[in-house]
């Protein structure tokens, strides 16, 4: 079975338990500066998973494209990658333990299903601690329905627990099942260290609410959130022993073997495996609903590591750079596996191939230089200090981990600590690699970017009631920071005009007005006047907030419930995004 047929399984299989089925968010979320990217199919639900309503729903499943950077030095293995796509189902407070069980073990088993033989299935549950008991509801309904119990393996927090990427937020105990993929028999007794038992499915009862360090508060409305791998389960449908032989995969490998002139075997596994995740990656990021260019910065910053990686892997494979645009090569092969699926990687090709091409021909001009650099500091046989990381990475743009990579391959240690340091010096991103981005924690996060979220809809209205009635939306990002803003308008605001939609929405603020939700079908949304984005493709059924008497937009939420919550609202900054294009940064002041 192909993971294209994969995917309209699982969703059939779960529209069949009266399932909706909603599209994948966008990899790069808007609204939440938790994380950079989206990590799994839960993430852009934690509104819903916290008790706001759904319009279509108690039940959903979707399959989520995800990223998880964090995964990246154990992609070369069998079964790691940073991108793939998760298949996931949900209850809102609907369904709980029993059900989410029994559809997942009919749906791999089912012989109308995946019709995998129970032999070669086990499974671990939470073994419990002081904070949450053992599971042992989960384990009796995985033994009603025929695991044997020295299948079933009691594991702690670090296994069988799940949360999103902030510090608090929902959460709870989960039931992990394995698949033997090994040709030999599967070991009647389940032993979960064994890499022959590969993790595909992860059942998530969402019981807590982390509000802080080591506290949990039962959650008021207890879901379901469920998460599996598409290209990990495909591979076992498939009898293939690693990830990059099924076929979203083994175009790519087969590329590289072209473009490298040799073949994949175990010695250079390793990068052929890399630039196959890597360049994946990044055509998803740049071809992503929220796309950005390679920069210095968050998503950008990312995206320029996995090009700049794969291409030093090219380099290690004995490809010369200079022949032309092997990025933008195998890219084309990525966006053709998956534009029936993402058919936004077709529109956005343009973009993908011209930022790949810069960022390739900006970095081949300084890799051979910087690596013969390298391999005079390599040469003395010392550690790397912190000034020669930083210098490598300054005179010659060589991303950290790939210093350190290169460092290792010569059995040598880079102080990357200092490195840090350094880099923070020169003010580049004091984050390396990371996902987390706001130590606050997901609840004061959410209420901070809820309240910027609805002085957005504010300024989106103000502008047109103060400057034109032409102006739309282009765009939106919020940070814990502040909130920005790109709408269509062709000239500078004078410093008189950005007063008057200051005031006019201080003015809103002050007057204490209602926000209020409707569901309703888009079209009905858009004939009572309500703001739509341009393009969007809406689900039959959407939210609509309207802050009372002023403005209407489509939206997934959350706000807030008045707009004296807000405080005061302070104009930044307003300047050219791009042709035609304004941008405004925003922020609330107490
Ligand atoms: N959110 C759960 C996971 O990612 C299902 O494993």
């Amino acid at each position: 079975m192909k993971a294209t047929d994969l995917k309209k399984k699982y969703l059939k299989f779960f529209e069949s338990k009266k399932h909706k089925i909603i599209e994948s968010a966008p990899l790069i979320p808007e609204h939440d500066p938790t994380v950079l990217f989206t990590t799994a199919g839960m993430h852009p639900l934690v509104p819903f998973l916290m008790g706001q309503k759904h319009p279509l729903g108690k039940r959903l499943a979707d399959v989520q494209k995800c990223l998880r950077t964090q995964d990246i030095d154990e992609v070369g293995d069998e079964t790691h990658t940073t991108f793939f796509e998760m298949l996931g189902n949900w209850s809102l407070g609907d369904y709980f333990k029993k059900e989410a069980i029994e559809w997942s073990f009919e749906f791999l088993t089912g012989d109308k299903w995946l019709n995998l033989p129970l032999d070669r299935l086990a499974v671990t549950c939470f073994k419990g601690d002081k904070d949450a008991p053992k599971d042992e509801e989960a384990a009796a309904v995985w033994k009603e329905l025929g695991v044997p119990e020295e299948r079933i393996a009691f594991l702690g927090k670090e296994d069988n627990w799940w949360g999103p990427a902030g510090e608090t937020g929902p959460c709870g105990p989960d039931t992990e099942m394995f698949y033997w993929v090994s040709d030999e028999k599967p070991p009647k007794k389940f032993d979960p260290s064994d890499k022959r038992w590969v993790e595909i499915w992860n059942d998530v009862f969402m019981q807590y609410n982390k509000t802080g360090p080591g506290k949990f508060e039962p959650l008021e409305q207890k879901n379901v959130d469920t998460g599996l791998g598409t290209e990990r389960v495909a591979m076992v449908l498939q009898g293939k022993k690693n990830i990059f032989e099924i076929e979203v995969f083994e175009p790519i490998i087969k590329k590289i073997e072209e473009i490298s002139k040799q073949k994949v075997n175990d010695l250079n596994s390793k990068s052929f495996r890399v630039i196959a995740d890597h360049m994946k990656a990044a055509t998803f990021i740049l071809g992503d609903e929220r796309g950005v260019p390679p920069s210095n910065l968050d998503q950008g910053y990312i995206l320029r590591r996995y090009i700049r990686r794969s291409l030093r892997h090219l380099r290690l494979l004995g490809v010369e750079l200079s022949s032309v645009d092997l990025t933008v090569e195998i890219s084309k092969v990525v966006i053709k596996i998956y534009e029936k699926d993402y058919p936004i990687l077709k529109k956005k090709q343009d973009f993908i191939f011209t930022e790949l091409k810069r960022e390739e021909n900006k970095f081949q001009k300084t890799l051979d230089k910087g690596l013969k650099e390298f391999e005079k500091i390599a040469k003395r046989g010392k550690d790397m200090s912190s000034q020669e990381a930083f210098l490598l990475y300054q005179s010659y743009g060589f991303p950290i981990e790939m210093i350190e990579e290169l460092a290792e391959e010569k059995k040598l240690k880079v102080d990357v600590k200092g490195f840090n340091k350094e880099y923070e010096k020169h003010q580049a991103l004091s984050r390396k690699g990371a996902e987390q981005k706001f130590k606050g924690g997901l609840s004061e996060a959410s209420e901070i970017t809820t309240k910027l979220h609805t002085a957005t809809h504010l300024l989106n209205e103000a502008l047109r009631k103060v400057i034109s009635p032409d102006i739309k939306q282009r765009g939106s990002n919020i940070t814990t920071e502040r909130l920005r803003f790109d709408f269509n308008f062709d000239r500078k605001l004078t410093n008189e005009e950005k007063k008057a939609v200051e005031d006019e929405i201080n003015r809103v603020i002050d007057e204490g007005l209602e926000i209020k939700k409707e569901e309703m079908s888009p079209d009905d949304a858009i004939k009572k006047g309500a703001q739509a984005e341009f393009g969007a493709k809406y689900p039959p059924k959407v939210s609509v907030y309207s802050v009372k008497g002023y403005s209407m937009e489509i939206c997934m939420g959350p706000h807030v419930k008045n707009t004296k919550e807000l405080g005061h609202f302070k104009i930044k900054k307003e300047e050219s995004s791009a042709a035609g294009i304004r941008r405004i940064k925003a922020v609330l002041e107490e």
